[in-house]
């Protein structure tokens, strides 16, 4: 029998605490110990007032939570803002001449692009005329934006905004096909792309993208009427791909028709939606996360100012792809709610070689640094002393994504932090606009490899799987719900509402008719372990979704990749442990049976699918030809199994399947003929593909 998380007992070492510096303490923007008192449980939901109080509003609200019609609650109701005016317009008067993006291209040789407050201005406000005038779209239309980590990619967005388009930013690695599976999903008319950009020193054609998206949207009956495409060097285009004449437009070119508009910020309500952000879950098709303008902002711009502690003077960088949430609300909206300065950075991290961010940060004076555990892994590898040969001075530093290692966290701290910034680990997901588990800063002791306690106003409960609390300091583990409402919380799966309250409330709901936030506990999907100190260390996901360098991947989404090679009757995708990208996967194939073919072929064709069909992000470690796929009587593919063989671990009781010899048959096949291996497995891949 399976054991219940709160069963499984989770051995590791307690680490020590570090404590943030006097010289950070001193100048933080969040220094009052009283501060969790305020956002205590009794002074909920009214304690968010403090979040909302931080924007402009057209028109203050009148009710801070609404549940009536939970569990889509409603932040803020009756009020009315616009994002783009509080991102940019009201800064213009005190910062209008101070920076608020700084690019730097990958090309080292390229200069930097720095828009003041008042040219990003400019910009978004002629970029919105084009987007009314041009491109005909409205308040509450729905556009997808498919761009690089270009500057015209907030511009684009904060203009969406500045309208009340809802836009919805493909991460631009992201292949063709996947881009058109959102355009439908989303009913986009317009897509917005680039030609080109740099990646690994190659100038990439991107156009080519924007062709296959429209072709699949259009295959699925999602008509793209325009696509809009800016060009990567203004003076010339950067893609062989041709221009389809009365589709495809140059951005800069229609632009010049709007040089010096101005287009009045549209107030909307604090309910409307902002953006969709794409994110996979345990079924196969993505799901376009919802997030509202006014709860959403709020949330982001407080967690930028209490957890990244950003100033207007502070050099910022958040060196993550604004194609993914992290992106969304540590580069764009947080960053600029506060009148920050952000750094956009177009390439890889080790492009030329690993010191490259490190000069970034001398060269541009990067104060506040946020990355993810998967690059300072890769940075640490292959550029351990690289940080010593330039002049680092981070006031605070923050990961995301995933689970750090202490090891990787100890040299985040000492050799790139010179043990003077103070690290927050944050914890949190695309469903839920910002940060829901980190240390504050300036109040809190770092503990290497915890997320840490919750937010301000976050109430987490770690339940086993029959809904029974796993109280703090038991050392089980179990799974980790957030018990009330957040403002930064997603509204909705994008038209499909039941399956929102499947996912994330259902499992652990008593009362599906209840209006009381009380009995809708939001299932985040992982696992979790509450110390006695308060401290929360986050596991990984319980469900079938791999968390490849700190990205979500659905392996059914991987597995309907494999199923469109002809020769491939069968597909079973799990992850395996991979020293710096945390997990990558691994795919099993059974080919149809009679089908003559050379595996190798077969195997080169599964590769090219996913990559076709998701992204590079996506490729497989290994693509493995099984001659059957372990199975239960039920005629369920056991990824457990699988997912243990590819990790040289044991692989449990397989007495209960169908076919229990051909997971010897396999393991051999993987591992060759020496005696099982029994390494220990994290909680992720121990579980994988059980709950589903
Ligand atoms: O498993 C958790 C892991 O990443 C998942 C969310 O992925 P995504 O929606 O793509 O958002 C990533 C950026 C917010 C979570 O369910 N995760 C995220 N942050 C951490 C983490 N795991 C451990 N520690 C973290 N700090």
């Amino acid at each position: 029998m399976r054991l219940s998380e709160a069963e499984i007992a989770v051995h590791w070492k307690e680490e020590a605490h570090f404590r943030p510096l006097s010289k950070f303490i001193g100048q933080a923007n969040l220094t009052d110990p009283a501060v969790m008192e305020r956002f205590s449980e009794k002074n909920y939901p009214e304690c968010f007032r403090e979040y909302a109080d931080l924007l402009t509003w057209d028109q203050y609200w009148t009710k801070t939570l609404d549940t009536s019609n939970a569990p889509f609650f409603k932040w803020f109701v009756g009020g009315k803002l616009n994002v783009s005016y509080n991102c940019i317009d009201r800064h213009l008067e005190k910062y209008g001449t101070k920076a608020a993006i700084v690019w730097v291209s990958e090309d080292e040789n390229e200069p930097d692009i720095v828009l003041t407050y008042n040219e990003l201005y400019a910009r978004v406000n002629e970029m919105a005329a084009l987007l009314r005038d041009f491109a005909g779209l409205k308040t509450g239309d729905r556009i997808t934006i498919h761009m690089p980590m270009v500057p015209e990619l907030p511009i684009t967005m904060l203009a969406c905004a500045r309208l009340g388009i809802i836009h919805s930013v493909v991460f631009g690695g992201f292949s063709g096909e996947a881009c058109g599976a959102r355009i439908v999903d989303s009913g986009s008319h317009v897509l917005v792309t680039m030609d080109g950009y740099y990646r690994s020193g190659k100038l990439l054609d991107h156009k080519i993208n924007a062709d296959i998206a429209v072709k699949k949207a259009e295959s699925e009956g999602q008509k793209v009427e325009k696509v809009l495409v800016w060009k990567r060097f203004h003076d010339k285009v950067s893609s062989p791909t041709a221009m389809v004449a009365g589709r495809d437009f140059f951005v800069q070119d229609e632009l010049k028709k709007f040089r010096g508009a101005r287009v009045a910020p549209v107030s909307m309500p604090a309910e409307a939606p902002l953006f969709l952000m794409y994110t996979s879950g345990s079924t196969g098709k993505p799901k376009g996360c919802q997030h509202s303008t006014g709860g959403y902002l709020a949330y982001v711009t407080a967690t930028s100012k209490w957890i990244q502690d950003i100033h207007p003077t502070d050099m910022y960088w958040c060196m993550a792809d604004i194609g993914w949430i992290t992106g969304h609300s540590y580069i764009v909206y947080g960053p600029l709610a506060l009148a920050g300065t952000s750094v956009m950075y177009e390439g890889v991290p080790t492009f030329p070689d690993a010191g490259r961010p490190w000069r970034i940060a001398e060269r541009l004076g990067v104060n506040i640094f946020h990355t993810s555990p998967t690059a300072i892994r890769m940075l640490r590898k292959l550029g351990p002393d690289e940080p010593n040969k330039y002049n680092l001075n981070f006031k605070c530093m923050t990961t995301v994504g995933e689970p750090i290692e202490p090891e990787a966290w100890l040299w985040y701290y000492h050799t790139v932090g010179r043990g003077k910034a103070a690290i927050t680990d944050t914890w949190w997901q695309t469903e839920n606009g910002g940060f829901l588990c980190s240390t504050k800063p300036a109040i809190d002791e770092m503990k290497p490899g915890s997320a840490g306690p919750p937010m301000p106003g976050i109430y987490p409960v770690i339940f086993d799987e029959h809904g029974k609390e796993i109280p703090a300091g038991s050392g089980k583990a179990g799974n980790i719900c957030i018990r009330a409402p957040w403002p930064g919380q997603f509204q909705t799966i994008w038209g499909d509402p039941d399956r929102f309250v499947k996912n994330y409330f259902a499992k652990y709901n008593k009362d599906p008719k209840s209006k009381r936030w009380q009995d809708w506990p939001y299932f985040a999907g992982d696992g979790a372990v509450w110390a006695a100190d308060g401290y929360i260390r986050i596991l990984g996901r319980v469900d079938d979704v791999i968390n490849v360098a700190g990205h979500r991947l659905g392996t059914k989404e991987l597995e309907s990749a494999c199923l469109t090679v002809p020769e491939v009757a069968e597909a079973a995708v799990v992850p395996i442990v991979d020293e710096e990208r945390g997990r990558v996967p691994e795919v099993y194939i059974a080919i149809k049976p009679g089908v003559k073919t050379d595996p190798k072929e077969v195997a080169a064709k599964v590769t090219s699918a996913i990559e076709t069909t998701i992204g590079k992000i996506a490729r497989p470690r290994a693509v493995r030809i099984v001659p059957d796929m372990p199975k239960t009587r039920s005629g369920k593919i056991m990824r457990r199994v699988l997912a243990s063989i590819s990790n040289h671990m044991d692989y449990g009781d397989i007495t209960t399947l169908s076919n229990p010899e051909v997971v010897e048959q396999i393991r051999v096949q993987v591992q060759g003929t020496g005696p099982v291996e029994k390494k220990t497995a994290p909680e992720d891949i121990r579980r994988f593909g059980e709950t589903t």
